[in-house]
This record gives C-alpha cells, sequence and structure tokens, in this order.
C-alpha cells in the first residue's frame, strides 16, 4: 500500500495491526480499485468512475427463476457438488461449445466458482509455489498482482505498448527465466480498454508453448468488444489445452456483480488440483447464485447485446468528454471493457495524489493508475460502466477542479 492510502486510512480512524499477521498477508494490500469507494463512503455527493460496477439491473427472467427456485425448490438454500450443479456446468460446456468452439466436458473439465475471482486465486495458488515468477502486463488488473503475492509468487511485469497499450510478446520472451511458471492476460484489458490482437495472442501461446509455462486467461470482459472488433480467446488453441485455466464470469455479461459467481475451465488434471483449492476456500458456489447463471445461460441474450450497445455510447461519450480535456490528458481509446487510462500531461504528479485529491477536493472517484503496475503511474483509470448522466457530471466537475490549479 502507498504511504499516501496508508495515511490517508489512518486518518479516517482504521487500524493497523501487523504483529502475528502471516507474511504473506502482510505484503498484500485491499486494491485500490476498492479502497477509493471505500474512502468515498465517508464523503458526501461523490460520482464514480472507479470500480467497475455496471449500472445495470439483473435481467427481470435471471431474477425471476431465482424467486421461483427459492419457493418452490428446497435445493436453492443447500450446497451443490463442488464443482457446481450439473445441469449449469452442462449449460456452460453448450455455451463454450456453441460461442466459441471450445469443446470442454461438463464434469471433468469445468467448476462453478465465487465470481471469476476465486477461479483466478485457485489458478494461481495451484500452480505458482513460493519465488515463482508470473509475467503480468503492466499496467494490469490489481488482483491479479496481489493474487500472485498471496501465492509467494513474485510478479514480473512487462510493459504493454504505451501507444497502444498492446501485448509485447518479445519483451515477455525475454522476461522468461528458469523461475517463470505462467503469464497471466486478461483481454479485452482491465484497465486499459485494449483488446488485444490475435496474431500476439498466438505468438504467447507459442512462448508458453516453447518455454513450457502456465497461461491463466482472464475472460471477463470476452463479450464485451467495440467498434464489431472480434474477440479472439486464446482458449480456442489445441496448443494450449492441456497448459491453460481460463476463468469466466457471469458478472459483466449478465449484470450479475453481486450474484458472485463464474467458472473456470482447465483439462481434466489441472482441474482436479484446482478444485482442492476450491474445496478448501469455498466448497461450491452459492447455489441461488448458480440458479442465475443457469438462467443466464438458458434465458435470452439480447440483454448481452443491449448492455455491449450502451456501454460503446458510454465509450463514445467518455471519450469526446476526455478530449475537451487535452491540456490535461491523453489516453488511448478503449476497444474493449470498459476502462480507459487518461494519462496526466502535466509531469510530476503522483497517480495517487491526483487521485485523492480529485476524490476530496472534485468529489470525483477515480482509481490511481499506480495500482496497476509501474507503467500505471501517471494515469488514473476511468470506468465507463455508469450512467451517462454520472459520467456527464464527473467529466464536468474534473473540468472546473483541474482549470483551478496551477498546471495545465
Ligand atoms: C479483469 C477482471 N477479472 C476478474 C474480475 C472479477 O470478476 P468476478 O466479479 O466474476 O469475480 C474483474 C472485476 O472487475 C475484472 O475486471
Amino acid at each position: 500500500m502507498s504511504m499516501s492510502t496508508r495515511s490517508a486510512l489512518e486518518a479516517s480512524g482504521r487500524i493497523f495491526r501487523s504483529k502475528g499477521i502471516s507474511r504473506r498477508v502482510r505484503q498484500i494490500t485491499i486494491s485500490a480499485i476498492k479502497e477509493m469507494p471505500l474512502l468515498a463512503s465517508r464523503l458526501e455527493g461523490c460520482v464514480s468512475l472507479g470500480q467497475g460496477i455496471p449500472s445495470f439491473p439483473t435481467p427481470p427472467h435471471i431474477v425471476e427463476a431465482v424467486c421461483h427456485a427459492l419457493r418452490d425448490l428446497p435445493e436453492s438454500g443447500k450446497y451443490t457438488l463442488g464443482p457446481g450443479m450439473a445441469r449449469l456446468r452442462e449449460a456452460i460446456a453448450e455455451h463454450l461449445q456453441r460461442d466459441k468452439g471450445i469443446h470442454a466436458a461438463p464434469d471433468r473439465e469445468i467448476c462453478v466458482t465465487v465470481g471469476a475471482m476465486e477461479a483466478l486465486s485457485a489458478a494461481v495458488l495451484t500452480v505458482v509455489d513460493r519465488g515463482d515468477e508470473v509475467i503480468l502486463p503492466s499496467p494490469n488488473y490489481a488482483s491479479h498482482i496481489e493474487q500472485v503475492l498471496l501465492a509467494e509468487g513474485v510478479p514480473v511485469f512487462v510493459p504493454l505498448g504505451a501507444e497502444d497499450w498492446q501485448l509485447d510478446v518479445e519483451a515477455m520472451a525475454r522476461a522468461v527465466t528458469p523461475r517463470t511458471r505462467s503469464i497471466i492476460v486478461c483481454n479485452p484489458h482491465n484497465p486499459t480498454g485494449a483488446n488485444f490482437r490475435e496474431a500476439d495472442l498466438r505468438a504467447l501461446a507459442a512462448l508458453a508453448v516453447e518455454r513450457d509455462l502456465f497461461v491463466i486467461a482472464d475472460e471477463t470482459y470476452d463479450f464485451l468488444t467495440f467498434d464489431g472488433q472480434p474477440h479472439f480467446s486464446l482458449a480456442t488453441l489445441p496448443e494450449l489445452k492441456d497448459r491453460i485455466i481460463a476463468t469466466y464470469s457471469f458478472s459483466k455479461k449478465y449484470a450479475m456483480t453481486g450474484w458472485r459467481v463464474g467458472y473456470v475451465h482447465a483439462s481434466e488434471g489441472v482441474l482436479d488440483q484446482i478444485m482442492k483449492v476450491h474445496d478448501a476456500v469455498a466448497i461450491c458456489a452459492p447455489a441461488v447464485s448458480q440458479i442465475a447463471a443457469l438462467a443466464a445461460l438458458e434465458g435470452p441474450q439480447e440483454c448481452v447485446a443491449e448492455i455491449r450497445g450502451v456501454l460503446e455510447r458510454r465509450r463514445n461519450l467518455i471519450c469526446s468528454s476526455l478530449d475537451r480535456l487535452k491540456g490535461y490528458f491523453s489516453y488511448v481509446r478503449p476497444r474493449g471493457a470498459y476502462y480507459l487510462m487518461a494519462r496526466m500531461t502535466h509531469p510530476g504528479v503522483s497517480s495517487m495524489d491526483l487521485a485523492l485529491r480529485l476524490l476530496n477536493e472534485a468529489r470525483v472517484i477515480t482509481i490511481p493508475g499506480a495500482a496497476f503496475g509501474p507503467e500505471g503511474e501517471q494515469h488514473i483509470r476511468l470506468s465507463f460502466g455508469g450512467l451517462e448522466s454520472e459520467i456527464v457530471e464527473a467529466l464536468k466537475r474534473m473540468e472546473a477542479w483541474l482549470d483551478r490549479q496551477a498546471f495545465s
């Protein structure tokens, strides 16, 4: 945790105790993505471009299926099998086959998890030992960093291309050492909004095969690309079959962030190992959330296209609003997910200071780029998952605040 977050939290009365706390936990932090809303909850009238919570309610047919199950199905309040309800795993396998041409055996290769987050943590704990190196693009989703540290691994940051935030696979190859175990890649990418090129993803797969590495593919935003761009999934590559762990989420695709349900797909031998972690930390994903996930997969899919359409319009809105702040920020237009990294053109302002000042003085929640790895510094991450009116208001406040500062 940076000193400024620590002092902000200390000032807000939160006490730190480290005696008796494990080294593994002491060295990780709650990501700034969650800390900033916590700090904001102590202030009046903030608008958020912070945590990636889309504004959409869970579609009514999903809610209805759960209400029905709670009334009429006694098993909705009980543990399910560890890997999840059989019918849900079958629906997931059909979905992977239909949407991506991926063959997954529902009884041996899929486990339903407590969001993609649990799937990712379990994946990292399964393949990373103390001191093992894990290659992460920088900037990168902050929780991947903490998950590697929690497994006592060593994050090795490889910068994304600053011009376009695309993967630099040659630099990744140079970063591989005998201690490297895995590469974690999330596509479309949080926090930059990049949609990685198929050729680079294929080169990354070749690198993993050549250097005998696992690939952890975070597919949370696989449905969410803009401008008609296709999404290329590493999980479709047969050469990765026994070395890829692909994690998926219902959170953003079906507006189900609060239901905490996702899944992991890996080959049988690897999934057997992941299952041990899943059993130790979760037993199973919540039964009601699995029922909701099943309704999401079996129900009409128009909601997914609707969410994509609305978010593309919000992408356009935030970009045109940011264009008015050219004197302060530059950015790469997002092609997927719903984030962008706004680069402060004025040097010498730390991302944490900027985010804290925007919060305290302009009442706008943003996420300091430093939370996403070294290349995140000099940036703040803006989420455009919120309502148009919130985006407009937040940018208006930022503009007014920036105009009052000495830098331009
Ligand atoms: C890249 C990425 N991976 C994983 C997650 C967590 O997903 P879930 O809600 O399914 O745990 C998020 C949430 O924002 C995310 O942005």
